[in-house]
């Protein structure tokens, strides 16, 4: 069960260097991060514990910065983030979410309710995002998968 105390909102500028030093503590990529019009953040008696963004791609989504602090893993948090996350996309319209992971993910997100797609699937736009084209995300592209979630 998720901690009884645990709260998702939505993150304010105040929040983003907290936010930049988890997803980093995570191993994962800041960039942009101020531009992403839904950040999510998941707190714990006030403390920010995880988080999850929301880019739109004309009429996709695009899934970023989804982590939850190591100290916090396995108890909920990413299936809380990712409940409320779920209902933005939907008041949004947008008509379908895509996202790219690394492989270790994919059973999470499957479980979650995604499917892995080959690239060739993904829509032109979606793939100008810099976790298609960024130099890290070509050279190792078999480490990272594709996922696809029709709303
Ligand atoms: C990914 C991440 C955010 C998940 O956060 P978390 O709080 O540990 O996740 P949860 O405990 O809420 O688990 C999420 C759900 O997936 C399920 N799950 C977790 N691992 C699973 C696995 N290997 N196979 C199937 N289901 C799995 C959980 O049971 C839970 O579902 P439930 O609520 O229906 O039981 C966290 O592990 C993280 O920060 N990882 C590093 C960053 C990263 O790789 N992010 C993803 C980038 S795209």
């Amino acid at each position: 069960m998720a901690d009884a105390d645990l709260a998702i909102g939505r993150a304010t500028p105040e929040d983003f260097p907290r936010l930049k030093s988890l997803l980093k503590s995570r191993g994962m990529d800041v960039r942009g991060l101020e531009q992403v019009p839904w950040v999510l953040k998941a707190t714990i008696g006030g403390e920010i514990v995880g988080m999850a963004g929301i880019e739109t791609i004309g009429p996709y989504g695009f899934l970023r910065s989804f982590a939850v602090d190591k100290r916090y893993a396995g108890r909920k948090i990413g299936s809380a983030l990712w409940r409320r996350r779920l209902e933005l996309i939907r008041e949004d319209k947008l008509s379908a979410i895509y996202g790219v992971t690394a492989f270790y993910n994919i059973p999470m997100f499957i479980h979650l309710g995604l499917q892995v797609i080959p690239r060739s699937e993904v829509p032109p736009e979606v793939r100008t995002h810099w976790q298609f084209t960024g130099l890290k995300y070509r050279l190792l592209a078999p480490f990272y998968r594709a996922l696809y979630l029709k709303v």
